[in-house]
């Protein structure tokens, strides 16, 4: 087996999140501009090019590759690029190969993603309300998310679901989630959210702490405490009335930078050490530079050596929101 890279704070870089394209059919109001601007093709790393590149990183010792986006599935030839990083997982070099989707295209995908062992994925539901989803993603059609979901659960692959927690538009749905999901056998995450890109003061109006989330959902669901661990930052607890799991990210009340294990790629070649960090390296440059992976290999060394301790998120304590710490964008989460 290969000895992982290790940080300066004796982090293990175990995870490795890649954002396939920066492009997405949805607007999802927390995350994109109505009006966003794209990339011209030449700054994305082609499928080649992000093969080669998270197989550098399977050499190093990464377990995990989650692709995201954008939307990943919305890239055109994604299972090209699936397909071939699946002989990471065949030679026993990758544990988990996944990805975080929209679920819009999973129909399509479902059957093939299983076929090169995908064995779960979290998509993204953060309302069961039609014309709320419509309002939330501005594009998105909840009935062919829920026919993509149904297809992945029918093609065997685990289906995790992501709901950013906002207030005043899906706080009071949360029972009614929490329901829905376990009863379809899939874990629910509620997660914080973070003030990346661009921001208006409406977005960090609707933050929600998920500390109180909690509480007020105890109040009326038997939680306990898990030890269910994905590698990503939710910490769990069992409904003892559906036998579910909820997980809870909380960058926010409950930072977890100490446990980090990843670091993510854009799509177009750039190392970020942390999603609440700007420093970053670019890998595009030495990945054009050479045939070999030398060039590659020694700036992923460098960058990690750089990993900063955590995020510069920060809750404005006056308005109880989050405050700005630094923009970001593009790298998928
Ligand atoms: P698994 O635990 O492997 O299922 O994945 P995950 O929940 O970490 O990944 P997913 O892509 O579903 O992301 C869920 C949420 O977690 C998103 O809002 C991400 O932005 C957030 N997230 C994932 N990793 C990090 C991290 O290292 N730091 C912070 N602050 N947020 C993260
Ligand atoms: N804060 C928290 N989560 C976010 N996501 C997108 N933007 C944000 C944000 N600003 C979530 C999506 C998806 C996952 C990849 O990240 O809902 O589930
Ligand atoms: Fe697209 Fe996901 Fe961003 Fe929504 S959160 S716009 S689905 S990338």
């Amino acid at each position: 087996a290969v000895s992982p890279m290790v940080d300066p704070f004796g982090r293990s870089i175990r995870y490795l999140r890649v954002s396939v394209t920066d492009r997405c059919d949805f607007r999802c109001v927390y995350c994109m501009a109505e009006d966003m601007t794209f990339l011209p093709k030449r700054e994305v790393l082609t499928l080649e090019e992000l093969d080669r590149l998270c197989t550098v990183f399977v050499e190093k010792g990464v377990r995990r590759l989650r692709l995201t986006g954008g939307e990943p599935l919305v890239r055109r030839g994604i299972m090209t690029l699936i397909r071939s990083l699946s002989r990471h997982l065949e030679s026993g070099m990758l544990d988990e190969l996944t990805l975080t989707t929209n679920g819009s295209q999973l129909s399509r995908y479902a059957g093939e993603l299983a076929a090169c062992g995908v064995r779960r994925i979290n998509v993204s539901v953060d309302t069961l309300d039609p014309e709320r989803f419509r309002a939330i993603t501005r594009r998105g059609d909840l009935a062919v998310v829920m026919k993509g979901i149904d297809d992945a659960l029918a093609a065997g692959i685990h289906v995790k679901i992501n709901a950013v927690a906002l207030k005043g538009v899906n706080e009071h749905e949360l029972d009614d989630m929490i329901r829905w999901a376990h009863g379809r056998g899939m874990d629910l995450t509620l997660i914080e959210t973070m003030p990346l890109g661009e921001i208006d003061g409406d977005r960090l109006d609707q933050y929600l702490p998920l500390s109180a989330v909690r509480r007020d959902l105890a109040s009326r669901w038997t939680f306990a405490e898990s030890d269910h661990r994905t590698g990503g930052p939710a910490r769990y607890v069992t409904v003892g009335e559906t036998g579910g799991r909820i997980g809870f990210i909380t960058p926010l009340t409950h930072n977890f930078c100490e446990s980090c294990n990843r670091v993510r790629v854009t799509c177009t070649g750039t190392l970020f050490m942390c999603l609440g960090q700007e420093d970053a390296r670019d890998l595009r440059a030495p990945l054009r530079a050479s045939e070999g992976n030398e060039l590659i290999a020694a700036a992923i060394d460098e960058a990690i050596a750089r990993k900063p301790k955590g995020h510069d998120f920060i809750i404005d304590r006056e308005h109880n929101r989050p405050a700005l710490g630094r923009h970001m964008s593009m790298t998928g989460g």
